[in-house]
């Protein structure tokens, strides 16, 4: 009926998530609000761990992306599943040491460390830092040796593979901020320098291909791209990397029409195809690493809105106006992203008015969608917005001094506040 299974309606026809009235909710936390299903992020999180141990017998590590969504609460969600996180800079990686994360379970990323970041992620013991390029290996070595430690590093390579929705494209790798190219020489030669380094240890190679991606094909071919330069890595400089982080991407379905696969087949097919190459090269099967980021949170977000205006412009569209926008979610006017929406307190009658639902931002461009199917909505209704919990709460801005909505967690019908929605002083705090 929705988008995301773990949506429902119950008697009074309000709609419900992991069972929780939403109606409720918004009444008792106010709006906006986003809510979280904490079953849903911890059955995710499950299914790529547990196909990472079916699979790649339990040599492999999810570490959860927490660009995607990040805050104390879920850093403990995940924590307690056992599984790592990808931090990228030092508000994420703070973030998890205030939660009481492990952090030998963390990878840390940027292609612009700040020294301040690289001391911190030392002094806090992360798993490993993702070293993005040459001036930063030597500033990490240098880091490294004034603090007296050793940390493992892996490095982040462009693969030379480009995935959209339905396409790979060999063209534009070298444009990419972010690492080492694998085509003209210089990760190797990278390499060469990062294996005679005394104060890091190279451990790995890292490498990300896109994000909300439906093929497996992609990821398939930079796992073999990567085990070819790991191969090479061993066959010409006699050195054995031990770690292969494929990173994140793993699509989600925003709409009914989307038809990703199931993370399950990810990890099998790519499971499948790391062994059978590591078999043909001669290699030792790496250790295994996958950053998701939308896919273990998207689809177990909602925001709720309550709609003020409604504003029809005969034969052309009609406006609902809600007490939201760009601000708790900047996706359509960064991307154009498209969204299910339901009017929560009529979630039991049927979408047949197409609609745009405008944001309360001085600004025309503030929109969470155009041409939404939605139900008739009038000033005072509720309207839940579908698998927002990716990159929304943590892409939230204050434009026009807007206070950040509250981030609730549901888990079997029961709520909590997760993160309490910012006060007016909370605006100003930083004002002198
Ligand atoms: N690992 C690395 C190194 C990444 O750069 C990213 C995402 C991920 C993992 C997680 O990717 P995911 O599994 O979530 O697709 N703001 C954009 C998405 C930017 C993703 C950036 N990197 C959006 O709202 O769609």
């Amino acid at each position: 009926m929705f988008v995301s299974e773990n949506l429902g309606v119950n008697a009074k026809g309000h709609l419900t998530i992991d069972g929780a009235d939403t109606i409720e909710l918004a009444q008792q936390y106010g709006t906006p609000l986003y809510v979280m299903d904490e079953n849903l992020i911890r059955e995710n999180l499950r299914r790529f761990h547990d196909s990472m141990n079916k699979f790649y017998e339990g040599r492999g590590e999810v570490h959860f992306a927490s660009k995607a969504f990040s805050c104390m609460e879920m850093c403990r969600i995940v924590a307690s599943e056992g599984d790592g996180l990808d931090a990228v800079s030092i508000g994420e990686l703070y973030t998890a040491v205030k939660a009481g994360f492990p952090m030998e379970k963390v990878g840390f990323h940027g292609n612009n460390k700040s020294d301040e970041e690289l001391r911190y992620c030392l002094e806090v013991g992360v798993g490993h830092i993702i070293v993005d390029n040459i001036p930063e290996l030597h500033r990490l070595e240098a880091i490294a040796k004034d603090m007296g430690k050793k940390p493992h590093i892996m490095f982040r390579i462009k693969p030379g593979i480009e995935a959209h929705t339905h396409e790979k494209v060999l063209t534009g790798q070298i444009d990419s901020k972010f690492g080492f190219a694998l085509e003209t020489g210089e990760a190797f030669e990278a390499v060469k320098e990062a294996v005679s380094c005394g104060n890091v240890v190279f451990y790995g190679v890292h490498c990300h291909i896109g994000s909300q991606i439906f093929d497996i094909e992609p990821f398939e071919e930079a796992a073999k791209t990567m085990l070819g330069f790991i191969a090479k890595v061993k066959n010409e400089l006699g050195y054995e990397i031990k770690g292969l982080n494929l990173g994140g991407g793993f699509g989600i379905k925003y709409l009914t029409e989307h038809d990703p696969e199931p993370f399950e087949k990810f990890i099998e097919r790519v499971s499948a195809v790391v062994k059978a190459q590591c078999a043909e090269l001669g290699i030792a099967q790496p250790r295994m690493y996958i950053e998701p980021g939308r896919a273990i949170v998207g689809s177990a977000g909602i925001t709720l809105y309550k709609v003020g205006a409604r504003k029809v412009i005969p034969d052309i569209r009609t406006y609902i106006s809600v007490d939201g926008g760009m601000p708790d979610n900047p996706r359509y006017i960064l991307y154009q992203s498209e969204y299910e929406a339901v009017v929560a307190n009529k979630a039991d009658q049927p979408r047949d008015e197409k609609v745009t639902i405008a944001g309360r931002c001085c600004e025309s461009g503030d929109l969470i969608g155009e041409n939404m199917p939605l139900q008739h909505a009038e000033s005072g209704d509720i309207i839940a917005v579908l698998a927002t919990g990716a990159y929304n709460f943590s892409m939230a801005m204050t434009y026009n001094r807007l206070q950040r909505p509250a981030v609730v967690f549901v888990k079997d019908g029961e709520a909590r506040i997760g993160v309490r929605r910012e006060s007016l002083d909370d605006i100003i705090r930083n004002d002198v």
